[in-house]
């Protein structure tokens, strides 16, 4: 709350003194050049986290080599001004700028290369089969898949992964790339490196994944040794920069199975600290390790791991030193931050999620205005990242694009009238009002929120009705009208400038012989209680709402079948929680139905047929739950004068999800 936080006391770190106590930690973007240097995208991502306030930014995964993965890369001298530019930039807003160098776990130089080859293999081999050439064809895709068995083997983390095979001369060379990038970044002004402790570093830390016999592996001492050797070689190399380190943490699960390969264990992680102080490092990241191949392991999705869940481990680690300690993972509100600084548990808060979500936590602490909390959803941020696309958050329409994409001022005095409070209606509620226009919403329910109402409802949801909270606290206070239990008229409509139609959708009905059964039920209507159901349950709908829905009755105590077209197990699930929603699946027996298409319901059961074999099928069950889509709502506009607007899932061809509704939501409200 306001100027007296905790969260906007400056900082001194080695030679930096940071603003206030709020940082973004290193995040891969996929923003940059394709040879690594910063873009005007990146470069306007970051200015806008400096503008809301942020005292000191990470940029993630910086490649000291020219590597094949999207990351920013600092290995040759012509990309210093790019660099420079973002330095500049950055302290125009008194805001700290740090480089993350990193090198992977495997020899990144040769598998850069040999991804590089894999795309113009694939082109060629599709050359030849259009020209018909088919011997040509086969031997481009043999060569194609010889390389990428290659590339699986070099990505690997067994005994006889590059961690474990990397010569003296090798690990020197990384080390002196590693020190040149540090050299680089000092001249272009950049304030400090963050040496990854993960990835190679961690790799060599790690019991689990370093299985060398020489001066790098078997004890302690010997695994923290290239780590220390590097942070030596930085500070050499760039004398006056600030050092901090992220230390990764391998920590315990709930059923006390390990999180994290690539690090160490608390008790070693302090001694190591102490190490770290020593050899001149100004600051420690305690952060949670990885390397399981789930990237949910350091950047959870919500309901999987408490709050904070490794603030314990920062706090041993903050007893030991002398440093400042910063502590990262699901950090959502101002307020746990807050409490985290009075606990003394740590010195400076990383809000990762929660800065893509809400730029402006700083300013808003400041202000003692409500932030828009993330909702660890991993839909926007790391799922994109996952299929090779941007950065962007499914709550912030301007992620990645905010050189064109910002609230403009409003066109003169309006007034808007918005019919329907889900999450679309009230994201244009928002950007209307701050264009300050006045607004008042009309919603013919009793509560606002729409669907997420519902998908508040299965396991571990509960946290997206942050999205709810959000506008519960912040529409009041910008002046904007609710009307709940109150259909929108055409008199109401003809005396605003614009209207803006966000009623959303209804669960579609499936045209099959017994779909109006008795014993057949809407996912909505179970979701939100309207409908009980109980025995077995056939839960036709292999999407999102499908899957969640059958998570939900089994958690309810139902025998469960999922029944859907595809051969996908958990679709519509973020990458990062398909482990979980699967072990879920098996410890309550589910019986997935893949490639089945329903044909009838009866009263016993479901007919269907076996789309492999064209075999029909029929299962006999209690219940039918339909989760087979969406359909948009229609509202009457007859009478109406003023120009209409629509958002949201009654916008489109297709409903689609909360990205789409915030989306719209914003665009519509931005340009009237
Ligand atoms: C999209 C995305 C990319 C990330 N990239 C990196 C990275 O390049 N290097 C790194 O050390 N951590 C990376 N992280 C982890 C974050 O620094 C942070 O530890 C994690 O998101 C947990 O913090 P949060 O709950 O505040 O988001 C990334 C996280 C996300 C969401
Ligand atoms: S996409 Fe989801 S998890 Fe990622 S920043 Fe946005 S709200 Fe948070």
């Amino acid at each position: 709350m306001s100027a007296t936080s905790p969260l906007l006391r400056p900082l001194q770190v080695g030679p930096l003194t940071l603003k206030n106590r709020i940082m973004f930690p290193p995040m891969t973007t996929g923003y940059e050049e394709r040879d690594g240097s910063i873009s005007s995208r990146s470069l306007h991502f970051y200015e806008r986290l400096a503008k809301g306030g942020t005292a000191y930014i990470v940029l993630g995964d910086v490649a000291p080599v020219n590597t094949a993965t999207p990351t920013p890369k600092l290995f040759s001298d012509a990309q210093i001004p790019s660099f420079r530019l973002l330095a500049e930039t950055l302290h125009r807003y008194d805001c700290k700028v740090a480089l993350q160098v990193f090198h992977p776990e495997y020899d990144a130089s040769v598998v850069g290369d040999m991804m590089r080859r894999l795309g113009p293999l694939v082109r060629e081999a599709n050359a030849a089969k259009e020209a018909g050439n088919m011997e040509e064809f086969e031997t481009k895709m043999a060569e194609r898949r010889r390389l990428g068995a290659e590339l699986d083997v070099l990505l690997g983390h067994g005994e006889d992964s590059f961690v474990n095979t990397a010569t003296h001369e090798q690990l020197a060379a990384i080390q002196q790339a590693m020190a040149d990038c540090a050299r680089r970044a000092a001249e272009a002004g950049i304030d400090a490196i963050e040496v990854h402790g993960d990835r190679l570093l961690g790799s060599l830390c790690s019991t689990i994944l370093n299985h060398r016999t020489d001066c790098y592996g078997g004890c302690f001492e010997n695994r923290v040794r290239y780590a220390l050797e590097t942070v030596a070689a930085i500070k050499k190399a760039a004398p006056d920069l600030m050092i901090e380190y992220k230390l990764p943490l391998v920590t315990r699960n709930a059923d006390g199975t390990l999180r994290g390969k690539g690090g160490l264990m608390v008790e070693e992680a302090v001694l190591f600290a102490k190490m770290l102080e020593d050899a001149g490092v100004h600051m420690i990241q305690a952060a949670q390790a990885n390397h399981t191949g789930n990237m949910g392991d350091t950047i959870p999705p919500m309901g999987t791991v408490p709050y904070n869940w490794t603030l314990d481990e920062a706090a041993q680690i903050k007893n030991a030193v002398s440093i400042p300690v910063a502590t990262v993972g699901r950090v959502i509100s101002v307020a746990s931050g807050e409490e985290i600084l009075r606990s003394g548990k740590a010195d400076i808060i990383g809000y990762g999620r929660s800065l893509l979500a809400d730029p402006d936590i700083p300013q808003k602490v400041e202000k003692d205005e409500p932030v828009r909390e993330c909702l660890n959803c991993n839909l926007g941020c790391v799922d994109a990242l996952h299929n090779r696309r941007y950065l962007s958050c499914v709550l912030n329409a301007e992620n990645g694009d905010e050189e064109t994409i910002f609230i403009r001022p409003g066109d003169g005095k309006k007034k808007v009238v918005i019919a329907g409070a889900g999450v679309a209606g009230l994201e244009a509620a928002r950007v209307a009002a701050l264009r300050d226009y006045q607004v008042t919403v009309y919603e013919k329910t009793d509560r606002i929120g729409g669907q997420l109402n519902l998908a508040c409802i299965p396991p571990r949801k509960s946290e997206i009705l942050r999205a709810v909270e959000y506008y519960e606290k912040l529409l009041p206070a910008l002046g904007v009208e609710i009307r709940l239990n109150t259909p929108c008229t055409a008199a109401e409509m003809n005396a605003a400038d614009a209207v803006i139609v966000a009623v959303g959708a209804h669960n579609k009905t499936m045209p099959i012989p017994g779909a109006d059964g008795d014993n057949v039920v809407s996912a909505w209507d179970v979701l939100s209680g309207e409908k009980k159901v109980s025995g077995h349950c056939v839960v036709v709908g292999g999407g999102l709402v499908g899957t969640e829905t059958a998570e939900y009755l089994l958690a309810q105590g139902c025998k469960v079948s999922a029944m859907k077209r595809s051969d996908r197990l958990a679709g519509g699930i973020s990458a990062t929680l398909v482990s979980t929603v699967l072990a879920d699946f098996e410890k309550g027996g589910l019986t997935q139905l893949t490639k089945t298409r329903i044909e009838a319901v009866t009263a016993e059961g479901v007919q269907a047929t076996n789309l492999l074999t064209e075999e029909e099928v029929f299962v006999p069950c209690d219940w039918v739950v339909m989760a087979t889509g969406a359909e948009k709502n229609e509202f009457s506009t007859e009478g109406v004068s003023v120009p209409v607007f629509y958002a949201g899932d009654c916008s489109g061809e297709q409903p689609a999800d909360i990205a789409n509704a915030i989306r719209t939501g914003y665009h519509v409200a931005n340009k009237i």
